[in-house]
């Protein structure tokens, strides 16, 4: 593990971001739980994604499917028979590694190496992620299901519905946040590869035309790019990557990813797909709805072709975190985006011991949760107190001193200059605000 990752990882555990999933049991590998301030940031992620693909357009919904589904949903989209990754395994210690992935197999082969151990891998075979569950009241006759792989498919099986119940008309799209399940070969790099994670996708429905999807394509890629650069990562280290054809997903006609310069390599944070109809077709055929579209303009029956955006939570996630992440000798600084931080703002009395500065601070305290997530700490001395919110992140330190007991002013100090100001408290709310916006 990259030093900056072990660092990000240490962190969030002491601090209360993100734990090992069933830790005290051993732990569940691939599993991980996010605690008070994880589950925050992880909050504050979906909501900017929702606002700036559902809220801020016209023609998006939202909806929020199961993630159990019929069976041959999954026969439908490819999953039973395509969702693979290609698994070998050291016949000398019975690991089991992905195929594809040189460095993990480079570093399991200098170990044996070191130890004077010869490795000889099996040939590879195609290994199924799709992570099976059973579900009915009568053992024996219990039906065999799937946690949903992707969450893409609970969309297209409620195309006519959403169609039929709204006033939408082509081109529209339909966004979902949830759960997915992938039982990887090897879960790693923390969160980065796990077997239970989030989604955030949006499947647009376009006309059947080449030229329309390559322009729609485009627009995708960008708002997806302007996304991340809007909540601050730093620009140099994203990149657009296309797949190479023998990288394709089974239902992707093309796909470009969006990738991060982490401390361990370039990776995947999310990707825009072209899907074609195949998703539509195959769900009309297997299903035996007629899932075509009726262009009321042109008069035209057509299966739609969908352009995805497919977003993991986490990955941006740690992400933005790695991004964020910055030292100043022993001070460490979590410079995320105020509209990303767990706290908004902290609310400080000077002196623990002076009921008239306590009082003060609670009273401004409780009135500023009304309309934020706000932390309180009236433990240790002042700098101590700035140091703890500067390394979860939170952008504004507000100190009541005794000045604001004869003024009404406090002092606000900002997290990533120190610099501190006066201001009166009736105008507290609004300028967080403004720095929200
Ligand atoms: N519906 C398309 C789809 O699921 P994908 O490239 O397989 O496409 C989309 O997954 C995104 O989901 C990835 O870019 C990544 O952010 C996230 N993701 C996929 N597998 C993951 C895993 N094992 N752990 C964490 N995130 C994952």
């Amino acid at each position: 593990m990259s030093d900056k990752l072990e660092k990000i990882v240490s962190l969030c555990k002491r601090r209360g971001f993100i734990f090992p999933g069933s830790e005290i049991y051993g732990g569940l590998k691939g599993t991980w739980d996010y605690g008070p301030l994880g589950s925050e940031l992880k909050f504050n992620i979906k909501q900017e994604w929702w606002k700036f693909m559902v809220h801020q357009r016209e023609n998006i919904v939202g909806i929020n499917a199961s993630i159990f589904m019929n069976p041959k949903v999954w026969e439908a989209s490819g999953h039973t028979s395509a969702f693979t990754d290609p698994l070998i395994e050291c016949k000398f210690c019975h690991e089991r590694l992905r195929a594809d992935n040189g460095e993990e197999i480079k570093n399991h082969e200098e170990i044996h190496k070191k130890k004077k151990e010869k490795v000889e891998w099996t040939e590879p075979k195609q290994f199924n992620i799709l992570v099976e569950a059973k579900l009915g009241a009568v053992e024996g006759e219990k039906t065999t299901v799937y946690l949903r792989g992707e969450i893409t498919q609970g969309v297209h099986v409620n195309f006519k519905n959403v169609l039929d119940s709204s006033r939408l008309q082509i081109p529209f799209g339909i966004a979902q946040i949830g759960k997915a399940f992938r039982n990887e070969i090897t879960p790693g790099n923390f969160i980065y590869r796990s077997r239970e994670f989030e989604q955030m996708e949006l499947q647009y429905y376009i006309k059947p035309d080449g030229k329309e999807a390559r322009k729609v394509f485009e627009f995708w890629k960008e708002e997806r790019m302007k996304w991340y650069l809007m909540l601050g990562i730093n620009k140099d280290k994203l990149r657009f990557r296309q797949h190479e054809k023998d990288e394709l997903a089974h239902y992707a006609k093309d796909a470009w990813d969006i990738e991060y310069q982490t401390s361990f390599g370039w990776k995947e944070c999310e990707g825009i797909h072209n899907r074609g109809d195949w998703d539509l077709s195959r769900h009309s055929e297997f299903s035996g709805e007629d899932l075509n579209y009726f262009d009321q303009d042109t008069k035209e029956r057509f299966i739609p072709w969908v352009i995805e955006t497919s977003s993991g939570v986490e990955r941006p996630l740690l992400y933005f975190l790695l991004d964020a992440y910055h030292e100043d000798g022993d001070r460490v600084i979590l410079k995320l985006n105020p509209r990303l931080a767990p706290y908004k703002a902290a609310v400080f009395p000077l002196l623990a011991n002076k009921p008239e500065l306590v009082d003060k601070a609670r009273m401004i305290y409780k009135d500023l949760k009304k309309e934020f997530n706000i932390a309180w700490d009236d433990r240790g001395n002042i700098g101590k107190r700035y140091y703890a919110q500067d390394e979860i992140g939170t952008p504004y330190c507000l100190t009541v001193d005794f000045q604001t007991l004869e003024d009404d002013t406090i002092t606000i100090r900002n997290r990533d200059s120190t610099k501190q100001e006066r201001i009166v408290i009736s105008e507290v709310t609004s300028y967080i605000k403004q720095r929200l916006n």
